[in-house]
């Protein structure tokens, strides 16, 4: 399996990281169940110094501490369930863990997406890249692309908005994930997501303020990551 169709099976990612001076556009947690199916996903070590240009390093902060978080419940509950399941039951509690499985795995992996994808010293998008070539295609105009992505990342609920990919055809969706698990175009790969949950925003812009986040948020944009993920 190759690493594009590794991190398909859900969907996307903006933001960023590149703060630690390294960047794996399709780096996933390094600790996982290959060989230990009880292992534990380690969160991974974004590094946000100051704060990126735009947003405050309290936000930030807080930010990644929530996405701490659903390390920690992911890998209780992948823990919880797999024992659950070798005892042999059923039943609806066991039910209801695997339903919240994907809420908590998903608030992880779309949260590494997002902070992977945003860097201090973003990477510019590269002149003729076939991505570039394929938004015009769709939209018209990079600018006009941008305007629906950013119509979507505005859209009233609790979620995030993506860019995806749909690997039988190539072709580009904006897409919203409801929460982090709920109405992704199934099978689609994550090309870009931006975090839209208002702690993503509140506490620097407040809580109308989602529009100038997305504002903030454009110019952070690692396109060498984005166009990795194509
Ligand atoms: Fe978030």
């Amino acid at each position: 399996m190759d690493r594009r169709t590794m991190i398909g099976t859900l969907a996307t990612g903006v933001a960023g990281a590149a703060l630690t001076g390294k960047l794996d556009a399709m780096e996933t947690s390094k600790a996982g169940p290959v060989g230990d199916p009880l292992a534990d996903y380690a969160p991974r070590p974004f590094e946000f110094g100051s704060g990126l240009p735009g947003l405050s390093k309290d936000l930030l902060l807080e930010h990644l501490s929530l996405y701490k978080g659903y390390v920690t419940r992911s890998n209780a509950l992948l823990k919880d369930l797999l024992v659950a399941e070798r005892e042999g039951k059923a039943g609806a509690m066991v039910q209801e863990l695997r339903r919240r499985l994907g809420f908590e795995f998903s608030g992880m992996r779309i949260h590494e997406w997002y902070f992977e994808g945003l860097s201090a010293t973003p990477g510019k998008p590269t002149e003729n890249h076939p991505l570039h070539k394929q938004i015009a295609a769709t939209w018209g105009t990079w600018d006009a692309w941008w305007a629906a992505f950013k119509a979507t990342c505005t859209m009233p609920g609790i979620g995030w908005a993506a860019l995806v990919r749909d690997p039988t055809t190539g072709r580009l969706m904006n897409a919203w994930f409801q929460d982090h698990e709920n109405a992704i175009p199934v099978g689609t790969h994550p090309i870009l997501v931006v975090d839209v949950w208002e702690h993503a925003y509140v506490k620097d812009f407040g809580a109308a303020g989602r529009g100038k986040y997305v504002d903030a948020v454009k110019p952070l944009i690692d396109w060498k990551a984005v166009e990795h993920r194509f």
